[in-house]
């Protein structure tokens, strides 16, 4: 594992995608800073300023695609969640993979696959975890409550410790994950739900879905009922 530390980018992943080709395997691109951040269904990050966290994965697990990369970002959001618990949290993964404490949301992660024509190239998976922010700037973001952890825990975090905890609980079962894909992770995934046999809504990129969230399928799908018919979800955001 290498790490590249940037002091300022427009965004991680956007400066991963464009270096693939000369970037290695389990690189990860860290930014102090960052003035465009991308997220997910076309929003964009905020940067709330120094001591926050902007990291991508650079992963070339092969050289064709497999459907188990999908499920990289559920991954992450686990390992994530792992590593908040030893702060003494409790967080929450909303699907398919928000990280939220206290109902807040604390990370945003966003995997995008390089291709070049019809080659898989590899994938770049970026997470963003507000470390340190005031009360004031979280209350920028409009569309949702958010958190950062010094909020949570009243004390300063140092952004090298969390991304050495982060990347190391990653690779610690990175190429297990690889071989078994989501269900490895399963139990883990679906005992830090909490929106499970609720009525969710779900934004997908043209519409909105509302039922009740029955379950996670062996892929990492959200199972929606709604009058008895049952959808089975691979893209959205739980949005209420
Ligand atoms: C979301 O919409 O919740 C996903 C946000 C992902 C933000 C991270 S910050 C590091 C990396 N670089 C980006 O431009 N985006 C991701």
């Amino acid at each position: 594992m290498r790490v590249i530390t940037l002091k300022e980018v427009d965004s991680t992943n956007l400066y991963a995608k464009n270096n693939l080709h000369v970037l290695e395997d389990r690189t990860i691109v860290h930014a102090l800073s960052q003035t465009s951040g991308r997220g997910r269904l076309t929003r964009k990050w905020i940067d709330f300023g120094q001591g926050n966290l902007f990291v991508s994965f650079v992963l070339k697990p092969s050289s064709n695609f497999d459907e188990k990369y999908s499920n990289l970002t559920q991954y992450l959001s686990v390992v994530l969640a792992k590593v908040l618990e030893n702060y003494g949290l409790d967080p929450k993964i909303k699907w398919p993979n928000d990280v939220l404490i206290n109902g807040k949301k604390i990370a945003g992660i966003l995997s995008e696959t390089v291709m070049q024509g019809s080659n898989f190239k590899g994938l770049v998976l970026g997470i963003g975890v507000n470390l340190n922010a005031t009360t004031e700037k979280v209350k920028l973001v409009e569309d949702k409550p958010v958190t950062a952890l010094n909020l949570e825990i009243g004390e300063i975090i140092s952004s090298d410790k969390f991304l050495n905890e982060l990347a190391d609980e990653f690779f610690e079962n990175y190429d297990e994950f690889l071989q078994k894909g989501f269900e490895f992770i399963k139990s883990d995934y679906i005992s830090r739900t909490s929106f499970l046999d609720t009525e969710v809504c779900v934004q997908g990129f043209n519409d909105t879905k509302k039922g009740i969230a029955k379950g996670i399928t062996d892929s990492g799908e959200l199972i929606l009922e709604d009058d008895d018919k049952q959808f089975v979800l691979t893209i959205g955001d739980i949005l209420c």
